[in-house]
């Protein structure tokens, strides 16, 4: 088992470190943040994330996690650095590097034996390149040390299980050394492993995400479509779904990809083709149409009404999707600012994500409320809006519509209903890619 240390405790590097413990690995987790060390040293995650926070208890009890910004003692005697750190984008589109390049540095600064510096953060291809001539460019002692890449594919709200049941592992280098090293770190898992340079490792992270965007913008897209010529996406995507070639799974319309990654990397990718004198086009449209996607039930609703000026509108769901309290990039944000520009009064619903909300828009600014129930936001509204697929907002009966709201007129961005349902139950429902 290794010594490995981690930079970073948010997704990536949290989950990570945890996941680490859990198969056996002696784990320190770095942050430069002391509220967050502390908070996780007494065993809360500062993320919502199912079973992470009684693993990580379970692993410090043991002894195998432990939590630090004293990056030093951290690093000085690490087998292996893991930098999970972020990666925001800058308003050019590209990604700011500044986080890595700081981690790179105190790694150059303080280790005293022979280290693998793996990168899981998401970058630009050919960063790890730099990053390893950086470190040598600034180390002290005379010690061996090498970068390699290793992108993450967790998806939030299924971070430990996405982690420790993970499709692949990429390992980017072409140096036998970190091969083996990553190899032995990863044995425990018994997952398949795929070995490649380090800048195709770089590349198969963002072709992936910008696939998976683009799947999503095209089924959008086709959505669109389908409301006009009289088709229904749910059935079109049905029938797509047996094609092997096609697979099933993100296939489902709605109101635009939101989190921190898809809108992130998308523009990311477009911007590294740029610089390399390439028009990146199908990520273009997948970006343009996802831009257009996240308002699509504002404008469907400002055709139908003709004004919200006073207007109680319920809006269900917050956060970027269920399971989740992040609300970076989500439809919610794109469409609350509208609802209150216009006058609405908004009552606001979400089982995890009204805290982070009440940050941004809070009630002593806007005619705002979050309430605890959905019931309360429904009750003698005039219009609902659904951004988010929460259980609690499925479980929302077509009738609950009808008898709580003084006009049951909704309109869904996620498909939750079936059309006939809602119509049998008296509501006047719009959703996305199929007929009213
Ligand atoms: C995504 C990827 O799924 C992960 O593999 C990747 O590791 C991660 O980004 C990352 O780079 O860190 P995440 O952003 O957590 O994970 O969430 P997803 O579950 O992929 O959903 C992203 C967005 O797409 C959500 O807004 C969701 O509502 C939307 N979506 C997803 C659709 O509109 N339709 C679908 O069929 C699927």
């Amino acid at each position: 088992m290794y010594k490995i240390s981690v930079a970073g405790t948010g997704y990536v590097g949290l989950v990570a470190g945890v996941c680490f413990a859990e198969v056996g690995h002696h784990v320190t987790c770095v942050d430069i943040d002391q509220q967050k060390i502390n908070m996780l040293k007494q065993g809360i995650s500062p993320i919502y994330e199912t079973g992470l926070e009684k693993m990580m208890q379970k692993n410090s009890a043991l002894g195998r996690l432990d939590f630090t910004t004293d990056f030093i003692q951290a690093y000085k005697d690490a087998d292996a650095v893991f930098i999970g750190v972020g990666t925001p984008e800058q308003p050019d589109g590209s990604a700011n590097l500044s986080y890595i390049a700081t981690v790179a540095r105190q790694i150059a600064e303080t280790i005293e034996k022979d280290c693998l510096v793996v990168v899981k953060s998401t970058v630009p291809v050919g960063t790890n390149d730099k990053v390893e001539q950086f470190i040598k460019d600034f180390i002290i002692n005379d010690v061996k040390v090498e970068v390699a890449s290793n992108p993450e594919f967790l998806a939030q709200g299924t971070a430990v299980r996405d982690t420790l049941e993970a499709a692949r592992i990429i390992i980017g280098t072409d140096s036998i050394w970190a091969k083996e090293m990553l190899m032995k770190i990863y044995e425990p898992f018994n997952l398949p492993i795929v070995s490649v340079s380090r800048r195709s490792a770089e590349m198969i992270k963002y072709a992936s995400n910008d696939f998976l965007a683009l799947k999503i913008s095209y089924m959008n897209d086709i959505a669109n479509l389908c409301e006009l010529v009289g088709a229904d996406i749910q059935d079109v995507a049905r029938g797509m779904s047996f094609d092997e070639r096609i697979g099933s799974k993100f296939l489902s319309a709605g109101i635009g990809y939101g989190g921190s990654c898809f809108p992130k990397d998308t523009k990311a990718l477009d911007y590294m083709a740029r610089q390399n004198g390439y028009e990146l086009r199908t990520i273009r449209s997948a970006i343009m149409v996802n831009n257009d996607q996240k308002t699509i039930l504002y404008r469907k609703a400002s055709n139908r009404l003709i004004t919200f000026d006073g207007l109680k509108v319920a809006v269900l769901g917050l956060t970027f999707k269920p399971e989740t309290d992040d609300l970076r990039e989500a439809p919610s944000l794109a469409n609350v600012p509208l609802l209150l520009e216009r006058g609405a009064r908004v009552y606001a619903y979400d089982p995890v994500g009204s805290d982070n909300f009440r940050q941004k828009y809070p009630e002593s600014e806007y005619k705002i409320k979050y309430v605890k129930k959905p019931e309360e936001a429904l009750s003698d509204a005039n219009v609902s809006f659904i951004f988010t697929e929460w259980d609690e907002i499925k479980a929302i009966k077509p009738e609950d519509y009808k008898n709580l709201m003084r006009t049951p007129l909704v309109f869904d961005g996620r498909n939750i209903y079936g059309i006939e349902s809602m119509r049998n139950a008296g509501v006047e429902y719009y959703s996305i890619g199929r007929q009213a």
